[in-house]
């Protein structure tokens, strides 16, 4: 995958979050959680100045970006879906209302649907077992999720 080459509004805007988070032990985490709240993602190309500024690899930075699931390599779209894939919702049918979501969509997980109109992504506890299987749509926490619950969310993102 290409990255674009960072524009110098970007690299302003990325270094005023550097700025403000730098002096914070460990930094990384609240800057790459900074450039998300920013940009709605965080950019490849933001990558080699986060380094630079504070002295470690890109590959560190491409790393922990990589391996926290909260972190977005793209845009998302105008709705979010998180569906919860911890173990209490896995054991009430999570896998069952991911597959439904994922047929309606058309799209699976960590995907989001061509006319941008929806995102879907995995979240691991939503602190809502005892209403489990439970979602976060557009940030509304939804529990107890069944068909019907998916069929109402589906039409609402497609509306
Ligand atoms: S395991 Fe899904 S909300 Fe806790």
């Amino acid at each position: 995958m290409s990255v674009q080459p960072q524009s110098t509004e970007e690299a302003a805007r990325v270094a005023a979050i550097i700025e403000e988070m730098k002096s914070l032990e460990g930094p990384l985490l609240p800057i790459l959680h900074g450039v998300q709240e920013e940009f709605g993602y965080v950019p490849g190309s933001v990558m080699p100045q986060i380094a630079e500024a504070l002295n470690i690899s890109r590959a560190e930075v491409h790393g922990v970006a990589s391996f926290y699931h909260d972190f977005r390599k793209a845009p998302a779209g105008r709705h979010v879906i998180k569906l919860c894939q911890a173990e209490a919702c896995q054991s009430v049918g999570s896998d069952d209302i991911a597959a439904r979501l994922t047929h309606l969509l058309g799209i699976g997980l960590h995907e989001t649907a061509a006319d941008g109109s929806v995102t879907f992504e995995p979240v691991y506890c939503l602190g809502l077992c005892a209403c489990a299987p439970a979602a976060l749509v557009d940030g509304e926490p939804i529990g107890r999720l069944d068909a019907d619950a998916v069929d109402e969310i589906v039409a609402e993102v497609r509306s």
